[in-house]
C-alpha cells in the first residue's frame, strides 16, 4: 500500500483509524477558539470542483486556514484539464506544488486516477458514488447529540444515493444498524449491498419508509435529484412517498434526531416542520464538516505535521 495517506472512502479504513479521526475532530472543535499552535503551518490544499458546492468548499477552505495553511480553489473550466490535459498529468503537476488535493467529481474513476498519479494525499469531496467526508461529520454529529453510534439504529429514507453508500460503509465500520427505505427504482447499488453482506454489516433494505423509521434513533435523508441526475420528474414522483414528515418522525424513537447533508428542498424530501423543527441537527452537521475535515487533513498530512514540529 502506498505511503501516501489518501482519504477516498470509509471502507478503506479500519475502525480504530476512523474513530481516532473523529475523536480528533471533537478535540479540535472544543479547542477551536484557543491559541494552540496550528498543526499544519504552510500546508497548501488544492481543491478541484467539477460540481457545485457550498459546504465542502467553504469548510475545507476554513479548515486548512485554521490548521495554518491555505487553499487554492480550482475550477476545471479555467484549467488545462478543461481543454483535455489528463487527470494523471494534472495529478503529477499539482503534486509538485501542493501538499494535498481535494476533488469533487462525477465519475469515481476520476478520483481513483487522481490518487494513483498523485504523490500527495487525495481527498474525496464527493463523487457520484460516495461522500465519505460528509458521513464522518454525520457520525461526529450523532456522537455529540446521543453518544456512541455503535448499536444505534439509523434509518435512511429516500434515494439510496452516494451519501447513502457512505452510510453503508460506515455501518460496517462503526457497528450500527442501517435500515434503508428506497423505491425499487432507486435502491443502493449492488456493490454496496454485497459489501454489507461480506462484512456482516447490519444493513436492511426495504421499500417501506415506515418499516425503516420504526424505533430508529435517527432518520436521514437527502435530495431526490442529485447533481448529474437527469430524470428529475420521475424521481420526484417515485420518491414522494419517502418524504420525511412529522408522521414518519413519529414512527422513530421519541428522542430521534433528523439529519440531512444539505442542500435541502423543503416539502420534497423533508417538510419544513421537520428540518426546521427541534429534532433537526442539520446546522450542527454542516458545522461539523469543518471539524471532521480538519481531522481528516491532519491525518492525511500527519508526517508533514511531525516534520514541522521537529
Ligand atoms: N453536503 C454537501 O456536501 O454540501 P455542498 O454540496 O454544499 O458541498
Ligand atoms: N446526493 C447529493 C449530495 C449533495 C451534497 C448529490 O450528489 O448531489
Amino acid at each position: 500500500m502506498s505511503a501516501v495517506r489518501h482519504f477516498l472512502d470509509i471502507d478503506d479504513f479500519d475502525t480504530v483509524t476512523l474513530k481516532g479521526i473523529i475523536a480528533h475532530a471533537h478535540e479540535m472543535k472544543a479547542e477551536r477558539k484557543s491559541d494552540l499552535a496550528p498543526l499544519l503551518p504552510g500546508a497548501v490544499l488544492a481543491m478541484i470542483f467539477e460540481k457545485p458546492s457550498t459546504r465542502t468548499r467553504v469548510s475545507f477552505e476554513v479548515a486548512i486556514h485554521e490548521l495554518g495553511g491555505k487553499a487554492v480553489v480550482l475550477n476545471p473550466n479555467e484549467m488545462q484539464l478543461g481543454r483535455g490535459e489528463t487527470i494523471a498529468d494534472t495529478a503529477k503537476v499539482l503534486s509538485r506544488y501542493v501538499d494535498a488535493i481535494m476533488l469533487r467529481t462525477g465519475p469515481h474513476e476520476t478520483l481513483l486516477e487522481l490518487a494513483e498519479n498523485a504523490d500527495v494525499p487525495v481527498i474525496n469531496g464527493l463523487t457520484g458514488r460516495t461522500h465519505p467526508c460528509q458521513i464522518m461529520a454525520d457520525i461526529m454529529t450523532y456522537e455529540e447529540q446521543k453518544g456512541s453510534i455503535e448499536g444505534a439504529t439509523i434509518a435512511w429514507v429516500g434515494d439510496a444515493n452516494n451519501v447513502a453508500a457512505s452510510w453503508i460503509h460506515a455501518a460496517a465500520r462503526f457497528g450500527f444498524t442501517l435500515k434503508i427505505a428506497a423505491p425499487k427504482e432507486y435502491p443502493p447499488a449492488d456493490e454496496f449491498v454485497a459489501f454489507a453482506k461480506s462484512e456482516n454489516a447490519d444493513v436492511i433494505v426495504t421499500e417501506d419508509p415506515e418499516e425503516a423509521a420504526k424505533d430508529a434513533d435517527c432518520i436521514v435523508t437527502d435530495v431526490w435529484v442529485s447533481m448529474g441526475d437527469a430524470d428529475a420528474d420521475q424521481r420526484k414522483k417515485l420518491l414522494r412517498p419517502y418524504q420525511v414528515n412529522a408522521a414518519l418522525m413519529e414512527k422513530a424513537k421519541s428522542d430521534a434526531i433528523f439529519m440531512h447533508c444539505l442542500p435541502a428542498h423543503r416539502d420534497d424530501e423533508v417538510t419544513a416542520e421537520v428540518i426546521d423543527g427541534p429534532r433537526s441537527v442539520v446546522w450542527d452537521e454542516a458545522e461539523n464538516r469543518l471539524h471532521a475535515q480538519k481531522a481528516i487533513l491532519a491525518w492525511c498530512l500527519e508526517s508533514k505535521s511531525k516534520q514541522l514540529g521537529d
